[in-house]
């Protein structure tokens, strides 16, 4: 049956057929399934699974309401712009997936923060384009009144798609400079900041609200000038331990700004989905700052309390410590009644996880109490050594959070640390111009023993600080890459 026939029969809603509305419900449904499986280990693969097909259905949908087969379809003219026939649309999916292909093909594990911060950063991109388009070419979107001008309302989401877009984009690339350290991760404080970054927020709205007055074009253009600039002025003051948040808080601008392209395009899946990004990200962000320490707004403004941060580098000191072998390591871990095992950011670099996951099997078998300690910054991402771990089938129940675990070091034989740093450093809790400080760390000092490995004593975390944990009595440094290492004291375990 022919579909122009099927969606009369069904009615219409807005321009869009009713047939294309349930479609879009139903993949708006199937993307809360995806998130409600994301929150654990043992559903993300089926949570992935149900975003995959709600996100296929949305775009098959978009595809056969919006893009006519033939140039002039009559079928499509109804529904809003017809920018492109479907050949030139599938060439474009083509040319965009082979890309995106090739470059999930190439990165490797530890670039991925980067990457999704890049990625981030198209879609705000995106965003501001669409905004533009829709701007210059408004008969197109049907957002033209019998006046000749743009609704109001079309002005207001226009000025909001491209602002939230521009910021998005400008403070993503910001990020994955940072993340990539092709930018110093410390942050930069301009002098006043504050009042020029509230003033030129004030100038955005001010502007916006303008813009249902005048849709000039130099206001457009200063809404879209003014906010690329507070996106970059917004994240070069963050730097060290607030990283993290910024990557999500981004994440969370990406969804808005696809929900405000979303108005702009009539296109309700792509709202909807806007919508549970931005919500899903500020949520993750909100939780993010609680397990840090940190203020929600003192991060998002900027650098607020990053006084004490820029000088806190402090000079590596020259003081004793004790280097150790995997044999002493393999002797001590097999003697132990409970190992807490810390991983960080060097376990994904040395891709240490599987090893790990052996060295955990042979303790057991030795009668071992084994359990790992997550915490929610370690790493590059949220999650990352919670989806390493999983990768290498580590036992979802060993597996425990900061607050759950902290309390059980006192009671541990060994606090085996592997590739984290910054998580355990004690400068968190008592230096005031550490980076790091407030942030919660595990309590590592109240373990019999422990193991620290690392490459090399010149190495530092991503806040770039010393660490007082390496000059312990109780400590033993194992320099190593991590994967080797284990790998070693696995050999010595199996004997
Ligand atoms: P870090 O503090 O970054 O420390 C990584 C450690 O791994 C260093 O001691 C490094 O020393 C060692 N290492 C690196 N490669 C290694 C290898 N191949 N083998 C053995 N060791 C290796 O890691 P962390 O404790 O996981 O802390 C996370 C930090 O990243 C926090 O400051 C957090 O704020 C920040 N951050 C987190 C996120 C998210 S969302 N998780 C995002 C951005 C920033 P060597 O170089 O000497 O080996």
């Amino acid at each position: 049956m022919d579909l122009a026939l099927l969606s009369a029969a069904a009615g219409e809603h807005g321009g869009t057929p009713a047939w294309a509305m349930l479609a879009y419900l139903i993949s708006g449904v199937l993307f809360i399934l995806a998130l409600r499986g994301l929150s654990s280990p043992g559903t993300s693969r089926a949570g992935n699974r149900y975003g995959m097909i709600g996100m296929t259905i949305a775009m098959v949908t978009t595809l056969v309401t919006h893009v006519p087969m033939i140039p002039g379809d009559a079928f499509n003219s109804y529904v809003g712009p017809d920018f492109m026939t479907m050949g030139e649309i599938v060439a474009a999916i083509a040319i965009g997936g082979g890309i995106g292909w090739v470059i999930a093909k190439r990165i490797a594990m530890t670039d991925m923060p980067q990457l999704v911060a890049a990625f981030h950063s198209l879609v705000g991109l995106a965003a501001v384009l669409v905004g533009w388009a829709a701007y210059l070419n408004p008969e197109a979107f049907g957002i033209v009144g019998a006046d000749g001008a743009i609704h109001a309302v079309s002005r207001v989401e226009l000025g909001l798609g491209i602002a939230i877009g521009a910021i998005t984009f400008s403070g993503s690339v910001i990020a994955f400079l940072k993340l990539a350290g092709k930018m110093s991760g410390a942050p930069i404080l301009l002098p006043a900041r504050h009042v020029i970054n509230l003033g030129t927020l004030a100038g955005i709205i001010a502007l916006t609200a303008w813009f249902t007055q005048d849709q000039s074009l130099w206001v457009i253009a200063t809404i879209t000038v003014l906010s690329f600039l507070i996106g970059f002025l917004l994240i070069i003051p963050i730097g060290g331990a607030d990283m993290p948040v910024v990557v999500s808080m981004l994440n969370s601008y990406s969804g808005w700004a696809a929900a405000a392209m979303g108005f702009t395009l009539s296109n309700t899946a792509m709202i909807i989905t806007g919508a549970l990004v931005g919500s899903s990200g500020a949520i993750l962000s909100y939780i993010m700052c609680k397990a840090m320490n940190r203020g929600f707004l003192s991060v998002i403004a900027g650098g607020f309390g990053a006084e004490a941060a820029a000088g806190g580098g402090a000079a590596k000191e020259q003081r004793p410590w004790k280097r150790g072998s995997a044999e002493d390591a393999a002797y001590m871990l097999g003697e132990a009644e409970k190992v807490i095992i810390i991983p960080g950011y060097g376990m994904a670099v040395s891709q240490a996880q599987h090893a790990l996951r052996e060295m955990g099997d042979l303790l057991k078998a030795r009668g071992v109490e084994v359990k790992y300690a997550i915490h929610p910054v370690a790493g590059r991402m949220p999650g990352h050594m919670n989806v390493l771990l999983a990768e290498a089938n580590v036992p979802y129940d060993e597996v425990f959070e900061l607050e759950d675990i902290n309390s059980e070091f006192a009671t541990a034989d060994v606090a085996f640390i592997i590739g984290a740093n910054d998580v355990v450093n004690p400068a968190a809790k008592t230096d005031k111009s550490s980076p790091i400080y407030g942030m919660p760390v595990f309590d590592v000092d109240k373990a019999k023993q422990v193991f620290f490995i690392k490459r090399s004593m010149g190495g530092v975390g991503y806040a770039g600080v010393d660490n007082d944990v390496f000059y312990m009595d109780q400590t033993l440094m194992l320099l190593a890459d991590a994967k080797k290492m284990v790998e070693d004291i696995n050999k010595g375990l199996a004997h």
